[in-house]
């Protein structure tokens, strides 16, 4: 019993190629293959589309452009501005144009070759800072302040200025952008799709098909990975395969190849943003100024949203009583870039960060010395009106500085420094305070489905979509707690529209928070019945003195000869209903976007990490010594998931900072368009050290059994290693100012550090 439930663990499925994806389903019989036909130019009219000789080729099914779609043309989430296949003008090379269908993938993609596509070049903008001086903004841009900045800069003692450029990244998840859809009776369209938000999938589809919801269902089993790349860009190809499938009647498969992945989605934000900072002599920040220019790609996707969490962000772990921070989403012809991993959040930190740094050079401090001085603590108020409050900075900060040793490095450091010419050491320490719940209000909340079986067996439905960061482990553990049984009893169906509509995307590492909350609402529903049919079974009269502990029924604290199991059946001898449905919506928060004041999260996670690198300097390259982190955490739900979230996400952060380059040619075509040419982070590059340390004894009450979410704060930490790089190329060249460039990768480091020119 025991080894055939633990097989619905994820992990054992992985482990032995069990599990699967889309691209694992059995193919219905007659199922067809899409492959897309993308712009090859950046900006452009279309003066010609023709697909009739693609058509035309062997196995081809079918063709389809802009035309053919019969619903609308528009897959726009939070702005109408996509449409699903090109119509008129082309905005970034990448941009589908048309579909080819055929008898398999390889023929579809063989079929491409023959579409004719005629385009009159138009000028394109790669650069946001050139979007913004055009005036090309995908939104007005927004400005978050506090206090009086023009009047406090008189009262600082020292005011320094910057520039920070940082680069895009590549999701890199391992299972690439795929939808299966199935036409049913009476018009209806099942779509498997790999999205992280499958009512966004199905509200799209439904649109482009010209169907109501009801007629979509969309389900997910996993994803193989999303990281934020699948939470609006997994839209388009389920649309595809369902404009397809409804076309020809038949089921289409549509899964990009790595390379198409890599060069039709988007990717984290480029931003280019300007800084100036001023503080008293001893290194207490007064005045913060910041303007982020994002660079957002051909459509707004999700980056209206991004940007409002970068201003949300921009003070990063920090009390500063006067600010203002002004974001422009900027349009580019690139493809729409997305969710990525802190969303916005990891851009404006690098930001802040890099202000202190040059504030902490300019007063011959430490940065660590500004940075603790300067951290949040209780009560204070942060740019957007909310209280800080509960969220441990501080004494993660205390925690990471004494148990990691932070003096004493410190001290070694400079001493390995002084005895090694050419290689050098750098240090840094990284506070990481990130806002839990979705910035926009509306999306925090979540419904759950639970069935109890006659056998005692449970099934859970909720909207959580599992990506590997362990949500479906967890919310098993939420229903075996609630109900007090074995974890083994407790499977996870797939996430499914048909199940638990009006879903949000599983983002924002609200997963557990949400789905968990809804999940445990349903089950003490259903406890409060099984309590009623104990006491009537057990000719008792008060239910409320009947618990459950550990499968065992017990009244007034003592044991029955109740089992869950007897109960369980007991209550359905009695035509107890066993299911039942709840709804969560996180209280007390709210946000005004006039005067961008409020309380937009249910609470911040927060830690500290220290950072250690040795570089190289004749060559560049270097290791990540060490990685050593405090979080706050909490009661954890699964400690094993949550480890594994915290050091994946710590790699996947110092990975956008240090290997990981997002390069385009002048056309705006992509150059890193595989992964031999984008290097992500491996074994040999994970810091030699990565410790862990995860407070267990805070309390959350707005979290599940007292937990904090853990899904993105942990990338940020990935930022300090950019600035112990600079730490360690100040070493070896004190004279040098080495700007502020991400990603810092070996050949950015060498040029910088051999460059004829002085840094
Ligand atoms: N971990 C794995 N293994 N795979 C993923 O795709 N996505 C990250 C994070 N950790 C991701 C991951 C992102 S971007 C988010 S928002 C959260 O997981 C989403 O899941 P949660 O809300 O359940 O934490
Ligand atoms: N995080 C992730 N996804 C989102 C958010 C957010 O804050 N808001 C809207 N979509
Ligand atoms: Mo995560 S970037 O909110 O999917």
């Amino acid at each position: 019993m025991r080894e055939r439930a633990d097989r619905l663990l994820d992990m054992a499925l992985h482990v032995r190629g069990e599990s699967r994806y889309v691209d694992d389903l059995p193919p219905p019989a007659g199922t067809l293959y899409a492959a897309v036909f993308p712009s090859p130019a950046a900006h452009g009219r279309i003066r010609r589309l023709d697909v009739s000789k693609a058509l035309a080729r062997p196995g081809v099914r079918g063709a389809f452009t802009a035309g053919d779609i019969p619903g609308d043309n528009q897959i726009g989430g939070i702005l109408p501005d996509e449409p699903l296949l090109a119509e008129g003008e082309v905005h970034c090379v990448g941009e589908p144009v048309a579909l080819v269908v055929a008898d398999t993938a390889r023929l579809a993609r063989a079929a491409l070759g023959a579409v004719e596509l005629e385009v009159e070049k138009l000028p394109a903008v790669f650069d946001p800072r050139e979007t913004f001086r055009k005036g090309l903004l995908i939104a007005p841009a927004r400005t978050f302040a506090i206090g009086d900045v023009d009047a406090a800069w008189k009262e600082c003692d020292v005011v320094v200025e910057g520039r920070v450029d940082s680069g895009g990244q590549e999701h890199v998840y391992l299972e690439t952008q795929a939808a299966l859809a199935l036409p049913g009776e009476g018009g209806s369209m099942k779509v498997y799709s790999a999205t992280q938000g499958p009512t966004a999938v199905q509200r799209a589809a439904a649109r482009v098909l010209g169907l109501p919801m009801h007629l979509v269902e969309v389900e997910v089993l996993r994803l193989g990975g999303g990281f934020g790349g699948k939470e609006d860009q997994a839209t388009p190809w389920a649309c595809l395969a369902a404009l397809a499938a409804f076309r020809l009647g038949r089921p289409v498969k549509l899964v990009l190849s790595r390379q198409e992945d890599m060069r039709l989605t988007g990717k984290r934000h480029p931003y280019s943003s300007d800084f100036r900072l001023g503080a008293t002599y001893d290194g207490r920040l007064l005045a913060y100024q910041v303007s982020f220019y994002q660079n957002s790609g051909w459509t707004a996707d999700l980056s209206t949203a991004i940007l409002e969490r970068t201003l949300f962000h921009a003070t990063g772990s920090y009390r500063i009583p006067n600010v203002r921070a002004t974001a422009a989403s900027c349009r580019t012809n690139l493809p729409s870039n997305t969710a990525f991993r802190g969303f916005g959040g990891p851009q404006a930190m690098l930001v802040v960060e890099a202000a202190i740094v040059r504030l902490a050079e300019a007063l011959g401090l430490p940065p660590a010395a500004v940075q603790e001085k300067n951290l949040l603590g209780d009560g204070d108020v942060l740019p957007y009106g909310q209280r800080y409050h509960g969220g441990q900075a501080r004494r993660c900060w205390q925690e990471a500085k004494t148990r990691y040793g932070l003096e004493e490095r410190r001290w070694q450091v400079a001493e390995f420094n002084r005895t090694h010419p050419l290689t050098k050491k750098g240090l840094a320490m990284m506070p990481v305070c990130f806002g839990i719940s979705f910035t926009n209000q509306i999306l925090n909340q979540a419904g759950a489905l639970v069935h109890v079986y006659t056998d005692g067996s449970v099934s859970l439905s909720t909207g959580a979509v599992e990506m590997g960061q362990g949500v479906h482990r967890r919310l098993r553990e939420v229903v075996s707690r609630a109900f007090d049984i074995d974890r083994e009893r407790v499977r996870l169906q797939p996430t499914s529209t048909a199940q638990v509509p009006n879903t949000s995307p599983t983002a924002a590492s609200t997963g557990t928070d949400l789905n968990g909350r809804a999940a445990d609402m349903a089950c003490r529903a259903i406890l409060e019945r099984l309590r009623e049919a104990a006491a009537r079974e057990l000719g008792k009269d008060r239910p409320e003195l009947v618990e459950i502990r550990e499968e065992q029924v017990f009244y007034e604290g003592r044991q029955t000869s109740l089992t869950w199991e007897r109960l369980v059946a007991a209550a359905y001898a009695r035509r107890v209903s066993l299911s039942a449905q709840a709804h969560y919506a996180t209280p007390g928060i709210h946000f005004d976007r006039t005067a961008e004041k409020g309380e937009p999260f249910a609470y911040h996670a927060c830690g500290t990490a220290l950072c250690e690198v040795t570089l190289d300097c004749l060559r560049g390259t270097y290791t990540v010594d060490a990685v050593e982190l405090v979080h706050d955490l909490g009661p954890s739900l699964d400690a094993a998931a949550d480890l594994g979230q915290a050091e994946g996400g710590v790699v996947q952060g110092l990975g956008w900072l240090t290997l990981e380059e997002v390069l385009h040619a002048e056309d705006g075509s992509l150059l890193t368009s595989s992964l031999a040419t984008y290097k992500v982070p491996d074994v040999h590059f994970a810091p030699r050290k990565l410790e862990v340390r995860l407070l267990e004894d805070t309390e959350n009450p707005l979290g599940v059994f007292n937990a904090k979410a853990i899904g993105e704060p942990p990338f940020m930490y990935g930022i300090g290693v950019f600035f112990a790089l600079r730490a360690a190329m100040r070493a070896f060249r004190p004279d040098g100012e080495p700007g502020f460039v991400a990603p810092l990768t070996p050949e950015r480091v060498l040029l910088q550090l051999a460059g004829d020119r002085p840094l």
